[in-house]
């Protein structure tokens, strides 16, 4: 008696789950049918790459920075990239940790403008640097930044390397991966042609980006006789990235490797103490 019941609550709870799947499977098909990008390929799915490779020096747990070369980053987004995208979270003191001498920093903070007021009239002006003030934004709001540039904001940079899949990588693809609208690409999806004022980039995600190539050879001249090729300036600018976005990473791999010393201690530590609490407990085998 009490097995026929259990298997009638079977059968019941087998009815009600292959009616729930029924079901599930005729909701499903006109929402997938209405997103067509679930079903059909499109252009973005299809000639999206993921980034490429990038090794740099702060690569692996015993990675220290560059210091160099994130010098020269900084020399990059200066001269280059600063004309379109802001810097909002560094203050111009952390490059002290760049390797530059208190001077130094002092005449880099004063070769930047940044917003002020007159202080007779009170009226908003822009006035050198100090190593306390952080990097300024080239454009005064988003208004103006989108109406320079063809709708497109240029985002913030400070924590580019941190905010997208890839980091410091997906950067120097980007800034390396301009070329022409594939043939095939417009053979396959006529639609999908770059609107004016975008350029095609495989390692944007929407393929079609408002910033022009900002990058050609001998773009800058690098103090220290580096070639400036386009690829050069693109790793450098990359590790200047991902320092604004995480200046602490060489410090919390130390950190951590500090932490696995200590752990490694404390459990030799542990391991005797355990032996010296069992010793009255635990005879000694006796001596065959
Ligand atoms: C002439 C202005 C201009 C210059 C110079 C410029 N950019 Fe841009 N950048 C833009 C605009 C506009 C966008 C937004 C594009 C969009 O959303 O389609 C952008 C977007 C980006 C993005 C974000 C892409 C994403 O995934 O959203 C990165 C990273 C970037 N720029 C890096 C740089 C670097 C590094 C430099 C210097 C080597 C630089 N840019 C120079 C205008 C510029």
């Amino acid at each position: 008696m009490i097995r026929l019941f259990g298997i009638l609550i079977g059968l019941g709870f087998t009815v009600v789950v292959l009616w729930a799947l029924l079901w599930g499977a005729i909701e499903v098909g006109p929402v997938l049918a209405e997103h067509k990008q679930f079903t059909e390929p499109t252009a973005e799915h299809e000639y999206h790459r993921e980034p490429k490779a990038l090794h740099l020096s702060t690569d692996g747990p015993f990675g220290k920075w560059d210091l160099q070369q994130v010098q020269r980053g900084y020399q990059v987004y200066k001269e280059v990239c600063s004309a379109c995208h802001g810097l909002k979270f560094v203050a111009m003191r952390d490059l002290a940790e760049l390797g530059y001498s208190e001077a130094e920093v002092k005449a880099e903070a004063a070769s930047w403008q940044v917003p002020g007021i007159d202080a007779t009239t009170g009226e908003v002006n822009t006035r050198p640097g100090k190593p306390t003030d952080y990097f300024p934004s080239p454009y005064a709001n988003d208004v103006a930044a989108s109406s320079a540039n063809g709708g497109k904001v240029p985002p913030d940079l400070s924590l580019m390397a941190k905010a997208r899949e890839g980091g410091a990588a997906y950067v120097y693809s980007l800034l390396t991966g301009y070329r022409e609208q594939p043939a095939e690409l417009l053979r396959e999806f006529p639609d999908a042609k770059s609107p004016p004022g975008t350029y095609y980039n495989p390692y944007f995600s929407a393929l079609n980006i408002g910033m022009p190539p900002p990058l050609t050879d001998g773009r800058v001249t690098y103090a220290d006789g580096t070639q400036a090729s386009t690829d050069q300036m693109a790793k450098d600018v990359s590790a200047f990235l991902q320092w604004t976005a995480e200046p602490s990473l060489v410090k919390r791999h130390a950190v951590g490797w500090w932490w696995v010393g200590f752990l490694v201690f404390a459990t030799i530590l542990a391991w005797f103490s355990k032996k010296q609490v069992w010793v009255p407990i635990k005879p000694k085998r006796a001596k065959a």
